[in-house]
């Protein structure tokens, strides 16, 4: 495991994405409800953001709650919810006061409940001038749903005679949910499982993959440091020579 000594500070990559999986997994070797694997991930999660901040990220984004997720049994998504909520509201005010500018990625209508959806414009609104490390979090989010959304508001912006010049990366990227969150460097993945799982679809077309068997609740700033060491020894060409 690393440390931040580890690191070459001058090439910390800017933007770090991370796809939190294995919650689930931890609770049931443990003998305990999946909810208390969601709890325990919560601890990792502000280990992770605390670790950002000690090396200077820029920005953090990370998958709480998919598309897809919505298709888990009931009293899990209810949970889920009420656990986002909870979190966001009960977080907010440390997070502000140590300059993190908190954003969300999705979309922001039904089976969204209102309540969430409030606590995330309040997150927003109260921490929007800060700029010390922007935090993301992707709830009820999915790449492809998020690049039809995209061209859904190209057609909205252009009458359709005229459109098939505008279809283009640059009018399609400038449509997407947040147009400022840059490109990911680097996309992390806990519990063993090697997909990027419609994360990030159009964003990580470039991003350096990085796998860990560790389970969520498990994973911590060491392991971020650990992923960004092996980051750092890389060589990135973005299809160039
Ligand atoms: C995946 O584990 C994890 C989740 C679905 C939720 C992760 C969310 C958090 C840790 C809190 C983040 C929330 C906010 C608002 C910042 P899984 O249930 O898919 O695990 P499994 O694959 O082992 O079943």
């Amino acid at each position: 495991m690393a440390r931040k000594e580890d690191l070459d500070p001058k090439r910390i990559p800017p933007h770090v994405a991370i796809v939190m999986d294995g919650n689930g997994r931890w609770a049931r070797e443990r003998g305990l409800p999946r909810t208390a694997g969601h709890e325990q991930g919560e601890k990792a999660l502000y280990d992770v953001v605390d670790g950002a901040l000690e090396i200077g990220l820029s920005h953090l984004t990370v998958y709480a709650f998919s598309t897809e997720n919505w298709r888990r049994p009931a009293s899990e998504v209810r949970f889920l919810m009420n656990f986002n909520r909870r979190i966001i509201h009960s977080r907010r005010d440390e997070l502000h006061e140590r300059g993190v500018r908190i954003r969300f990625l999705g979309r922001r209508s039904r089976p969204l409940p209102r309540s969430v959806l409030r606590e995330m414009e309040e997150a927003e609104r109260m921490t929007a001038r800060n700029r010390r490390l922007v935090f993301t979090i992707a709830l009820s989010y999915g790449g492809r749903t998020e690049v039809v959304d995209a061209v859904r508001r190209l057609l909205e912006d252009h009458d359709a005679g005229r459109l098939k010049g505008r279809v283009t990366e640059r009018s399609i990227a400038a449509r997407l949910y947040d147009p400022d969150l840059p490109e990911p460097d680097l996309l992390i993945r806990t519990s063993g499982e090697q997909r990027t799982s419609n994360f990030l679809l159009w964003q990580a077309a470039y991003t350096e993959l990085w796998f860990t068997p560790a389970l969520w609740p498990d994973f911590g700033r060491a392991h971020l440091f650990e992923a960004i060491r092996d980051y750092q020894m890389r060589e990135r060409r973005f299809g160039g020579v």
